[in-house]
C-alpha cells in the first residue's frame, strides 16, 4: 500500500473554521491523506483563514512567506488557502504569493479533492463559487468512524443577511442557509456514537436557524435543540453565535425548561450607544438588548452572558463610548471579546471618517479593564457552588483533569483518569485569572 500523504492544516478565526478544517481533513482522507502536526512533514499545507479584521487577514501573507524555504526543498509540496480570505481575495492571493497552488472558498471546499488532483497535475486551482449542491452532504466522512474527544462543533446554519456596516461575513460566507434538521440529527447521533457528549451548534447567526424539520415543516433553533435533547448519550447542548434580533420566545423558554441546554449565552451587542448601533446597522437599541437580557434571565437566572464589542467605530464620541461602559455595567458579563474597529475594504463603514488609533487604544483598555473585573467577580461568585464538569483532558499537575463547567468555565480538578470524557459533580474551591479550581464531590 502506498504511504499516506500528509496534510497540515492551520486554522484561524471562528469556530466555524475549526469545524470546516475537520471536514476538509476528512474529505482529503478520501484522497489518501492523513493529518500531521508539523508543516515540515506535509505534502500539502492548507491555511484556513479569517478576514474579519485587517490583522487576521495580513497574518496569512506573513505565514505563507514562511513556507518559501519548505517549498524550495520539496517542490512537490502543495500550498492552499481556504476560508474567508480565500473568498474575499481569490486570485489576488496567487498574484501576491506565487507559491500558492490552490485557493478555495468556504462554500466550495467539498471540491477540494478534485482541486488537489489538479495541482498534482501541475496546474493552479481556484474555486470561490457559491454552488447549488449541499456541501455538507458531499463532505460526509467516508473513512471508519474514529473515536473522538467529548466535545464537538456542528454547523447548522451558515451565512448572514444582516450586513452590519463593519462586517465582511455576509460577503465571505454568503446568504443565510440552514441545514435540514434530519441531517443535523443524523450527524449528532454519529458524533455521540464516536464518544461526543457535548455539541455546540454553530452558525454565523445560529438563532436565525430555520431548517426543514423531520415533519416537513420549518423548525426554529429551539425546536432543533429540543429534538437534539432526545438523543441518548448527548448530555450538553450549546449554540453560538446569536444575534439579539433572532432570540425567539421559544428559544428563551428552552433556556428555562431544557436541562441539556447549558446556562451560557454569547449574545453580541457591539456598542451601548443607540447612535452608533444605528450607524452600525444593528437594528436593535441598547434598551431593547437590555430588556431581552432581562427576559432571558427570567427564564434562566444563573445564565452566564458573553458578548462582543467594537470600540472606535467611525464617529464614536466619548459619550457614545461611555454609553457602552454603562451597558456593560448593567449587564454584568461573565466573559467577553472586545476589538478595536478595523476598516474592512468593501464594507459601508470603511467609507466613513476613521478615528485615530490612539483613541481606539485608550477605549479598548478602559473597556477591557471593566470586562476583566466583571469576569473576575463572576468567577469568584462561583466559589462554593456545585457544578457539572465535562472532563476533556489531563491537567498540568499529576492526577489533575481539566474540563468545562456548565457555564463554560475551565475547571481544574484532582480526579481519576477514568473520568475523562465523563461529567463529574464538582464543588468550586477557587478562582484564578482564566480558570477555576474545584474538588470532586463523592458519589
Ligand atoms: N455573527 C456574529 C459575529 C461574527 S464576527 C454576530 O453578529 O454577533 C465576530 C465579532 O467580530 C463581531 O461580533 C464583532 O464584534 C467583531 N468584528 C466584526 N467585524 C469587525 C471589524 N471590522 N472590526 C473589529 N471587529 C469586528
Ligand atoms: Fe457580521 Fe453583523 Fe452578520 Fe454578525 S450579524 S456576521 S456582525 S454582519
Ligand atoms: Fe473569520 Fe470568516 Fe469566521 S471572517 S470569524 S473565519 S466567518
Amino acid at each position: 500500500m502506498a504511504e499516506p500523504k500528509k496534510l497540515f492544516i492551520k486554522t484561524y478565526g471562528c469556530q466555524m473554521n475549526v469545524y470546516d478544517s475537520e471536514r476538509m481533513a476528512e474529505a482529503m482522507g478520501g484522497s489518501g491523506y492523513v493529518t500531521t502536526d508539523s508543516p515540515e512533514d506535509a505534502d500539502m499545507i492548507l491555511l484556513n483563514t479569517c478576514h474579519i479584521r485587517e490583522k487576521a487577514a495580513e497574518k496569512v501573507y506573513s505565514e505563507l512567506g514562511r513556507f518559501k524555504g519548505l517549498k524550495a526543498e520539496k517542490p512537490d509540496l502543495k500550498i492552499g488557502v481556504a476560508g474567508c480570505v480565500a473568498q474575499a481575495e481569490g486570485e489576488e492571493i496567487m498574484r501576491r504569493q506565487p507559491l500558492v497552488d490552490l485557493v478555495v472558498g468556504p462554500q466550495s471546499y467539498h471540491r477540494l479533492p478534485q482541486m488537489e488532483a489538479k495541482t498534482r497535475a501541475g496546474e493552479k486551482a481556484l474555486d470561490t463559487d457559491f454552488p447549488e449542491e449541499d456541501k455538507f452532504e458531499k463532505l460526509k466522512s467516508r473513512g471508519p468512524a474514529a473515536k473522538r474527544g467529548p466535545t464537538a462543533f456542528l454547523t447548522v446554519q451558515e451565512g448572514c443577511d444582516k450586513f452590519c456596516a463593519f462586517c465582511v461575513v455576509p460577503y465571505t460566507r454568503g446568504a443565510e442557509v440552514s441545514r435540514p434538521a434530519d441531517r443535523v440529527l443524523a450527524e449528532a447521533r454519529e458524533l455521540v456514537s464516536r464518544g461526543v457528549r457535548e455539541i455546540t451548534l454553530l452558525g454565523q447567526n445560529v438563532n436565525a436557524y430555520h431548517g426543514e424539520g423531520a415533519d416537513g415543516r420549518d423548525w426554529g433553533l429551539a425546536r432543533l435543540i429540543r429534538e437534539l435533547a432526545e438523543v441518548d448519550g448527548l448530555d450538553r447542548i450549546r449554540y453560538t453565535t446569536s444575534h439579539p434580533n433572532d432570540m425567539e420566545d421559544d428559544l428563551i423558554k428552552a433556556h428555562g425548561d431544557c436541562p441539556k441546554l447549558m446556562p451560557y449565552l454569547h449574545l453580541p451587542v457591539q456598542s451601548g450607544s443607540d447612535r452608533i448601533l444605528k450607524r452600525m446597522n444593528r437594528s436593535h437599541t441598547a434598551d431593547s438588548y437590555l430588556r431581552l437580557i432581562d427576559r432571558i434571565r427570567e427564564a434562566r437566572p444563573d445564565i452566564l452572558l458573553s458578548g462582543d464589542f467594537i470600540v472606535g467605530f467611525p464617529e464614536e464620541t466619548d459619550d457614545d463610548f461611555e454609553a457602552t461602559l454603562r451597558l456593560v455595567e448593567q449587564v454584568r458579563y461573565g466573559q467577553c471579546y472586545s476589538f478595536k474597529y478595523s476598516t474592512r475594504p468593501g464594507t459601508p463603514a470603511a467609507e466613513r471618517a476613521q478615528l485615530p488609533e490612539s483613541v481606539k487604544d485608550e477605549r479598548l483598555q478602559r473597556l477591557q479593564a471593566l470586562l476583566n473585573q466583571q469576569q473576575a467577580e463572576i468567577q469568584a461568585e462561583m466559589v462554593g457552588r456545585e457544578v457539572g464538569v465535562l472532563f476533556e483532558k489531563k491537567g498540568r499537575l499529576p492526577g489533575q483533569l481539566v474540563g468545562k463547567s456548565d457555564h463554560l468555565h475551565a475547571v481544574h480538578v484532582i480526579a481519576p483518569e477514568a473520568l475523562l470524557g465523563q461529567i463529574g459533580r464538582v464543588r468550586i474551591t477557587g478562582s484564578a485569572s482564566h480558570s477555576l479550581a474545584g474538588e470532586l464531590i463523592a458519589g
